[in-house]
């Protein structure tokens, strides 16, 4: 699903977005370009970043980092 129209960006990339570190809206815009132009999906792509966070923090409770190569990174 597409959540930034202008720049065609997608859920997914914000999800890879996020697992490679970024941590707010600031971050997506410099990444992908999320909110540059309209600004209407600012809060849509703060409501994926929220998910993709709380679902790296529930995979981090079921599979542990000291887990070797089990990690989520
Ligand atoms: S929809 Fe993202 S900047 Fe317009």
């Amino acid at each position: 699903m597409y959540v930034c129209v202008c720049r065609a960006v997608t859920e997914r990339q914000i999800f890879q977005a996020a697992r490679a570190g970024a941590k707010n809206l600031k971050d997506l815009k410099r990444e992908l370009g999320v909110a540059a132009e309209c600004g209407r999906c600012a809060s849509c792509a703060k409501d994926c970043l929220r998910e993709a966070h709380q679902e790296a923090a529930t995979v981090a409770k079921i599979i542990p980092l000291h887990a070797p190569g089990l990690g989520y990174a």
